[in-house]
Order: structure tokens, then sequence, then C-alpha cells
């Protein structure tokens, strides 16, 4: 910022010289010098835009019960969640921002910088206050030399805006430092989203009670509400909508690349939802083996499949995560389809085992039985029984990974959650999980025939608990190996 743009009239200098120098800090001196008629002339001429009469967001109830529960597990303990800041890509490009799971979730507000701070009041209560940064200053010229300045980057809400919209009362974040400097008695802060946060409260906080809170917000989530029901469905079938777009489009990626298919979702992505909720997983022929392959860089051939892993984010910011196995030229060949048949078969067994009551660890066995049963009738394991390969975990070889996780706003979500309450609980209904076995025979495998090499088949549906059993919440889209072919034929044309 120039200096001649800091106001000089004593009754303004001292607020109006401490935004400037904030934002001269924040610039690191950058801004180009303009001619004092340029800076008076920014000042002014401008319509009032403020909203009136806002209604709260349809969250706003729920993310209203959400502070009660957590308010009543720290009782008398200032909480301090920050939404996190925006990350330098280089000089002034930054990455897309995206919200820290727990702001997002107990505000369902998404603003960057944004902090929600829970304040004892006396007793057991709290008082929430949202610290987010205001309109932009038009007087010390804040909003058009700011490279975060309401004419760069666009309006932003007005505290009172958001006091509506999200039903919390709102402060200037700028005001936080020196609030929490002063604060006394025990304070908590989710770590890991804000270091200047993290910086102010250096002294009053410690790594253990973090954890706690950490803990605390990854566990209040393994049980959804009906909002979070609601998303995880929309999701689901933005979903759905993408990987109907991407069979569609099969041709183009043939002549083209896996990075075609990733295109093709990403696009249904930002049209119905935020973003993708992972990196896109587009893996055709032999890199189907490869169980995070997101380089998306390879061939799409006829004759072999493709395991497309991919999820929409909502708007609100929950995901799907779901996985099917196509036969790129709309076929299964005999040997495809025996594969994918066993891991079907396996999906189905552990989905079964999905319903109030059951351990967690239920579904993940089924389906490994499953596999483990196919792999030995096939003879890729000796004259070992079933049990005894369960018993050594041989099975493993080709089946790689967990058959499932904790889904939510985040697509491996309560991951913090202690092993009583996730991998050693009970489900419940509101629970949603993936539920997603797969067979992964890669190319250098010595110990299978060859004509298994290179082959993987994963199928991964989005399962919620309900009160009498399950609801498969990806279903609009097929999983049974004629199914599969003949929405297939249909959306080839
Ligand atoms: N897409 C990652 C997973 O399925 O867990
Ligand atoms: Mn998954
Ligand atoms: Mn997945």
């Amino acid at each position: 910022m120039s200096e001649e743009l800091i106001p000089e009239t004593p009754e303004q200098e001292t607020e109006e010289n401490e935004a400037a120098e904030a934002i001269k800090q924040r610039k690191n001196g950058l801004y180009p010098a303009v001619s004092d008629e340029l800076a008076e002339n920014m000042k002014s001429g401008w319509a009032d835009t403020e909203l009136h009469d806002l209604q709260p967001i349809p969250q706003a109830e729920h993310t209203a019960n959400r502070r009660a529960a957590l308010s009543a597990r720290f009782p008398g303990e200032r909480l301090v969640i920050p939404a996190g800041n925006l990350r330098t890509r280089s000089n002034d490009t930054e990455y897309a921002f995206r919200a820290s799971t727990e702001y997002a979730y107990l505000t369902g507000d998404q603003t960057q910088d944004g902090v929600l701070v829970l304040e004892p009041t006396g007793g057991t209560g709290h008082e929430a206050t949202l610290y987010l940064l205001p309109r932009s200053n038009r007087e010390n010229g804040e909003f058009w030399l700011d490279g975060q300045g309401e004419l760069w980057v666009g309006r932003r809400n007005s505290l009172t805006e958001a006091e509506q919209l999200l039903g919390i009362p709102a402060k200037d974040v700028r005001e936080l430092p020196a609030a929490l400097a002063e604060a006394t008695g025990p304070v908590r802060n989710v770590r890991g989203h804000d270091a200047s946060i993290e910086a102010a409260l250096t002294d009053k906080v410690t790594a253990e009670r973090d954890e706690e809170l950490r803990v605390y917000l990854s566990e209040a989530r393994l049980v959804k509400d009906a909002f979070e029901i609601a998303e995880l469905q929309k999701a689901c079938d933005a979903t759905a909508r993408g990987f109907e777009d991407v069979v569609k489009s099969l041709d183009k990626a043939e002549a083209t690349s896996e990075r075609f298919i990733e295109g093709t979702f990403f696009l249904r992505a930002r049209i119905e939802g935020n973003d993708i909720g992972y990196g896109s997983i587009c893996a055709a022929g032999p890199h189907a083996t490869t169980l995070h392959w997101v380089r998306n860089d390879g061939a799409v051939r006829a004759g072999e499949l493709l395991l497309l892993d991919a999820g929409v984010e909502t708007n609100d910011l929950y995901t799907a995560d779901v996985t099917r196995t196509l036969p790129i030229n709309g076929t299964f060949s005999p040997l495809q389809r025996k594969i994918y048949d066993a891991v079907y078969e396996a999906q189905e067994a552990g989905i079964a085992a999905v319903k109030p009551g059951a351990a967690y660890r239920d579904f993940h066995d089924a389906a490994q039985r499953v596999l483990a049963e196919k792999l030995v009738e096939w003879g890729l394991l000796g004259d070992l029984s079933v049990e005894k390969v369960l018993e050594l975990g041989l099975q493993r070889r080709w089946t790689l990974h967990g058959t499932g996780h904790m889904l939510g706003m985040d697509v491996h979500d309560c991951a913090a959650a202690r092993t009583e309450t996730y991998v050693d609980g009970t489900l419940e209904p509101g629970v949603c999980l993936t539920v997603e076995p797969g067979l992964y025979f890669q190319a250098d495998d010595l110990t299978v025939p060859e004509e298994y090499r290179g082959i993987g088949v994963r199928i991964e549906d989005d399962i919620l608990v309900t009160e009498d059993g399950n609801r498969n919440l990806s279903d609009s889209l097929p999983r049974r190996a004629d199914e599969v072919e003949a929405w297939m034929a249909r959306l080839k044309g």
C-alpha cells in the first residue's frame, strides 16, 4: 500500500492506520503507488448493498445442535475451531480453499480465515462467536488494493448478514488475536488449520487436550443427522450421473486417455457440487491394480476393464465414494466376469452384514470370507483350507485393503475416532460407511495364471445403517454384471 492512501485526519488515524498496516504487512509492501486523486476517487460512489432480513441456511438448526453437544462435552472451557487459511501455490496464486471439516460441521460456513470460538458462560453453557473478515474497507483502499479485497475476490457477507444466515453472532476476525491473548481459563484448539491461531494460543493449550477435542469432533460425526443423510444421498445421486457421463464418453477416452474420464467426472462434480471429494481414480487396464491410481494418464483400451473410483462433494461438503469396474467395450470377458462376480458376491455378503447392533468389523469379515473361498476354489492358494487362509490372512495378497470406512464430510470420515468407538464399535442407525471389496492381480504377479495378471476389480457403495437394516445410497448405479452390461449398452446407444 502506498503511503498516500493512509488517512491523516487524527480522528481516523489509529483505526485506519492499523488496518492499513495489516494490509501492508500481508502484501509485503507491494501495492502499486497511486495518485492521491485516484485514491480519493475510489473511496466513494459505491451503492450500499447490505442485505436485510436474510433467512437462516437450512443447516442452521443442525449446526446449533452440534454446537450444543460440543458445549456439553467441554463445560467451562474455551473452544477454538478455525476454518483454515488459503495456501499459496505460487506468488499471489492460491490453491482452491476448502474449509476445515470441523469448522464447516459446527457452523455451516466455509469462509477462509474464519474461526468459531465457544466461550464458557459461567456455569455449563457456552456462547458461540464467529470471527470473520468483514466487508472490505473502502476508506483506506483495502477493497481494491489488497489481493483479498472484495474487488479482487468477490463480495463477502457483512458480519450482520453472516449472523442472520448462520445463526451465530459474528465479530471481526482481526480482533481475535487480542481476545485470545486476554483469555484466561482452559482453552482447546483444533490444530492443523490456522498457524496464527496456534501461535496466539501456544502458552494456553496442550497437545493432549487439543487431541481430545479433535477426537470428540471425529466421534460426533459417526452418526449422521437428517441433514447429513440428505447431503450424502445428494452426493451419491450426482456421482451416479457423473458415472453415466463417463460411460457416454468412453469412446473419447479411448481416443485420448484416462484424463478424459477424470475431466468428464470433474465437470459433473463442479456442475452439481463443490468439487470432487478426493482425487478420482480412473484406472484402465492394469492400472486398476494400483489402489490409488490418480495419475490417470494411461491408455483406455477396448477389451480391458476400467476401475472408476470417484465421488462428488456437495456444496455443503459431503462426499460420495463410489467404485464401479466396467468393461470398456461394454461386455465382460469370461475371466473378467468370473472375477467380477466373486467381488460382487463378497460385496453382497458385506452389505448384508451392515445393520444396527452388528460389530463394525462384521462386514469386512463377511466379504473377506467370500473372497478367500473364491481364491481357494480357483486353486490360487494350493490345498489350504479357507479357514487356514483366513487365519494366516493369505488372501490379502489379492484383496489388499480393508473392506470399507466411515463416510461423510471427509471421504475417510471420523478418522480421529478412537478404536473402541470406530473399528471395535457397534453399528447404529445413522452410521454411513462404504462397502468396497476388491481383487487385484498385479501385472507382475507370477503366482497367478498369466491371464489373471493386470486385472483389478473393486465395487464400492455407500451404505447407511437404518433402524431395520441398511440402505444403499448409491444403488442407482447397477452392480450385477448383466445389469452393468445392459446399462452400458443403453448409455453408449
Ligand atoms: N476412494 C478411496 C477409497 O475408496 O477409500
Ligand atoms: Mn472408499
Ligand atoms: Mn473409493
